[in-house]
């Protein structure tokens, strides 16, 4: 058999088969709990540097497989990249986060960009190539981006806030200007996440980190609608796009989101229940997820409990174990072996 023709376990789930031990990667699984990440980012001096020099984000990207033996790698980016390529300031100052300058006029959205530069994103694309070529065959290449809803609340409080009210002030006084932009994004989210495809992901995640702070009628008109059309057009525009959507505290509007948007498979956070989850959803769809991340900084039994919770409940069907959330950055290195061993050691008889 060719190296291309050995199928990723991580695809076959997204493709609805249950594989007998389920694939596992983290999210944020690149970044600063690895020396050897903490290493290439002072060489890189600012983080933005970083995400546009193709050598330097394939090799970020390719450490947590090297040293994990993770069954995907996620692209090394962000999702503020999309703000910075329609033309916005975005920079990372170490310790403190994003800062962008804050979307506070209406009407500076009327004259905002509604391209993204793709030339801005050429890298993007470029590290994608290089971190195919040195992939395994078996280990899935994820893309992503953030949901309009999530980059938005970035673009108008320009850093990020615990409740997301500016933005959600800014939609209740300005909601056609609100949605102005949203278009904008859904647009923008669809160019890029169909050129990261034409490079070489296998599938991609839309991050909607923010989506839970919404009432529901705005959780239908800004986090549901517009991530409903990304999907939509993306697969008009690459057919069979896989699509994993991660709605964060969605909760019990998750069958509604996933009714609507039609994502490959829905990435849980670690609050919901997870029987809901699996009588609701999991009998038609994959599941990510979900183990809270302090339980894996914690380790321990706390840790051992939190896993075989998370295999009890999903990894009878298809499933992709992940964090409910991305990895914090102290969670001590041995914590994440010790966690890959028990997930790699399950026999299907955990009760
Ligand atoms: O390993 C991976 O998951 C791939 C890379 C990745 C990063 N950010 C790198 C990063 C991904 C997928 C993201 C997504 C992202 N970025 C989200 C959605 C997922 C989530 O975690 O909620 C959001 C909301 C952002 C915006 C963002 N970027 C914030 C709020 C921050 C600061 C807080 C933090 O976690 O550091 C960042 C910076 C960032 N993005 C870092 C990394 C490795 C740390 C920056 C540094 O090294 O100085």
């Amino acid at each position: 058999m060719t190296e291309s023709l050995v199928k990723s376990p991580v695809l076959a789930v997204l493709e609805g088969e249950r594989q007998a031990v389920p694939p596992v990667w983290l999210m944020r699984q690149a970044g600063r709990y690895l020396p050897e990440y903490q290493d290439v980012r002072r060489q890189a001096g600012s983080f933005l540097n970083l995400c546009f020099n193709p050598k330097l984000a394939a090799e970020v990207t390719l450490q947590p497989i090297r040293r994990f033996g993770f069954d995907a790698a996620i692209l090394f980016s962000d999702i503020l990249v999309v703000p910075h390529a329609l033309g916005r300031e975005v920079s990372f100052n170490v310790g403190e986060g994003p800062s962008l300058n804050p979307l506070t006029d209406p009407e500076a959205i009327k004259s905002l960009r509604t391209e993204i530069d793709q030339v801005a994103l050429a890298p993007v694309y470029e590290t994608i190539e290089l971190v195919k070529r040195a992939l395994p065959a078996h280990v899935a290449l994820l893309g992503f981006c953030g949901a309009p809803w999530t980059v938005a609340t970035y673009m108008i409080a320009g850093h990020g806030t615990l409740d997301q009210a500016p933005a959600r002030l800014f939609a209740y006084s300005h909601p056609e200007d609100f949605a102005r932009l949203l278009h904008i994004l859904i647009h923008a989210s669809v160019d890029y996440l169909a050129q990261q495809l034409q490079a070489g992901v296998d599938a991609v995640q839309i991050f909607d980190t923010w989506a839970g702070v919404l009432p529901p009628d705005q959780f239908e008109r800004w986090c549901v609608i517009p991530t409903a059309r990304i999907v939509s057009e993306l697969r008009n525009r690459v057919p069979g796009a896989k699509v994993i959507a991660f709605p964060r505290g969605a909760n019990s509007l998750l069958p509604y989101y996933v009714d609507q948007v039609s994502p490959s498979a829905i990435s849980i956070d670690w609050r919901i229940d997870r029987q809901f989850v699996r009588s609701q959803l999991q009998n038609h769809l994959p599941v990510q997820g979900n183990l809270d991340p302090l339980a894996l900084l914690a380790g321990g039994t706390a840790l051992d409990r939190a896993i075989d919770d998370v295999l009890a409940a999903f990894a009878r069907g298809p499933f992709i174990f992940n964090l409910g959330h991305g990895i914090l950055p102290d969670t001590p290195i041995p914590h994440v072996e010790h966690m890959l061993a028990r997930v790699r050691a399950y026999k299907g008889c955990i009760a």
